[in-house]
């Protein structure tokens, strides 16, 4: 580190370190509220999830959803469309469409933060104490910026195979987002959120893929009804799933797997995408000098975001799951507000979580073990006619709700199937305002849509559905 004499000392009211859907959050409602706010990035504005996770990984998941619509055109299928010459992907152009929106976003993030007076500075960020951050520019040009108060927003980073490091034809889902063809074989460990959602993708649109996964089944982050549907649309698209196992080398364009039963494998794979989780991204910026309390890899905070550091904050995947765009937003927030002198506390009822697999998987709420205080109803999607009219009925998927049997307040919502996602916003909403069955039940949803089968699970559960 260089002495502080070598570059002049700018001094602020709130520093955020990183520029994902936390840290961009933060300063923008920091700059609204009138507080002088830096916040320092080295790459593009947008983080993890804009830049090279949820947006791109959604823009892929999409062609790949249309291209499979042609696909199946081209043979007999229900709804009688015909393709009859060839159907192919122009996968570079597939990748420059991606890759507009994601420039259209981060762009429009800069436009944001200067409407709200944020001060970006480009560069790495390196704290040499809890309060002072030396960045250093693109150019190697270093400034010294002193804060009031300290947003840490570094986010998180994914997790390698100690055996099978990142490089060459081992991805992870960064460069998942950017190969330059499809691969003809594509192997993924892991059989999360991100493997299953790209594994479905570059399976749709053309690789044939093989999961590894080491747990007994795929999803495990979720109960077996709500990954049963995934596990047969895995068998729909041909993707081979090899559960109990584990993947120990890669060479040669093999991937060696050993099993709990039966013997071990050598799986052919063109490109192999590790994806066994994201830790927080915690070194390399100096949290060492900042005597800031960690709790296990996280770093420890409140229920208002703040570390054991005065005016030290910090938000969204570096303090602990779920590592989420919109938990990191709504923290991002919160801590501007609070720097500002208002009360606020990050205490929701709910937290959304979205798998944007085909079918999706939506989750709000924690699901309650079964027992004579909870009453839970299932609503069949073959049941409802907006799911039917959108090819949406009968992949086995449903929308589900738990409360409690004495006084009907909903604990949880759940739902598998075609555009589920959707519905987390009247889940969240539900459940945040304290609902209770009758509450859901009684609101009119506009028919037809997937919504009522969020009024018809409420009303199974209180004995009296009308379409099942
Ligand atoms: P994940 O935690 O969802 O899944 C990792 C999987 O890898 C687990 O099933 C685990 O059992 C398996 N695994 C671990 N080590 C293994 C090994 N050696 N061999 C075989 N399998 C192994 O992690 P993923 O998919 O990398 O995602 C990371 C995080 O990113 C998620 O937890 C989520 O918070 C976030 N994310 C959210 C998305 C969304 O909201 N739709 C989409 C993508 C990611």
């Amino acid at each position: 580190m260089s002495p502080l004499a070598e570059a002049a000392v700018s001094k602020v009211q709130v520093l955020v370190l990183g520029g994902g859907p936390g840290g961009y959050v933060a300063a923008i409602r920091a700059g609204q509220l009138g507080l002088d706010t830096v916040l320092v990035e080295a790459d593009r504005l947008g983080g993890t999830c804009l830049i090279r996770g949820c947006i791109p990984s959604k823009a892929l998941i999409h062609a790949a959803g249309e291209f499979e619509v042609l696909r199946r055109a081209q043979g007999d299928n229900p709804l009688g469309l015909k393709v009859t010459g060839e159907v192919a992907v122009d996968f570079a152009q597939t990748l420059r469409w991606k890759d507009g929106i994601v420039d259209r976003l981060s762009d429009g993030v800069g436009g944001l933060l200067r409407r709200a007076k944020v001060r970006v500075v480009r560069g790495w960020g390196n704290f040499r104490d809890a309060r002072t951050c030396e960045v250093t520019g693109p150019d190697g040009a270093i400034q010294v910026i002193e804060a009031e108060h300290v947003i840490l927003a570094t986010g998180s980073e994914p997790v390698a195979l100690p055996a099978i490091p990142f490089g060459g034809d081992v991805l992870s889902s960064t460069e998942a987002l950017a190969l330059p063809a499809v691969p003809e074989t594509l192997a993924v460990i892991g059989a999360g959120y991100i493997g299953l959602e790209l594994g479905m993708a570059f399976a749709a649109l053309g690789a044939k893929v093989t999961i590894v996964e080491a747990l007994s089944r795929i999803l495990p982050q979720y109960d077996p009804a709500l990954s049963a549907p995934i596990t047969r649309a895995l068998e729909r698209a041909g993707i081979e799933a090899h559960l109990d196992a584990r993947a120990t080398g890669f060479a040669d364009g093999r991937l060696s797997v050993e099993r709990a039963q039966g013997p071990a494998l050598q799986i052919p794979a063109d490109k192999l995408l590790v994806t066994v989780g994201r830790r927080p991204r915690t070194e390399g910026w100096g949290l060492e000098r900042m005597a800031v309390d960690l709790d296990g890899p996280f770093i420890k905070v409140d229920d208002r975001c703040a570390t054991s550091m005065r005016n030290v904050w910090a938000i969204g995947d570096l303090v602990g799951e779920p590592m989420l765009a919109h938990k990191a937003s709504a923290q991002g927030e919160t801590v501007a507000e609070i720097i500002a002198g208002r009360r606020r506390r990050f205490d929701p009822v709910a937290i959304p979580a979205v798998c944007f697999t085909t079918p999706e998987v939506v989750s709000v709420g924690a699901w309650p073990e079964p027992g004579p205080e909870v009453i839970t109803a299932v609503f069949p999607l073959a049941a409802n006619g907006r799911a039917l009219s959108q090819e949406g009925g009968d992949d086995g998927g449903f929308v589900r709700v738990a409360a409690r049997a004495d006084d009907h307040r909903i604990l949880a919502f759940a739902a598998v199937g075609r555009h589920v996602s959707e519905l987390s916003g009247e889940m969240t909403a539900l459940l945040e305002m304290g609902a209770v069955l009758e509450d859901a039940a009684g609101l009119i949803h506009a028919h037809p849509t997937q919504s009522e089968t969020l009024g018809e699970a409420a009303l199974r559960a209180l004995g009296h559905a009308i379409h099942v």
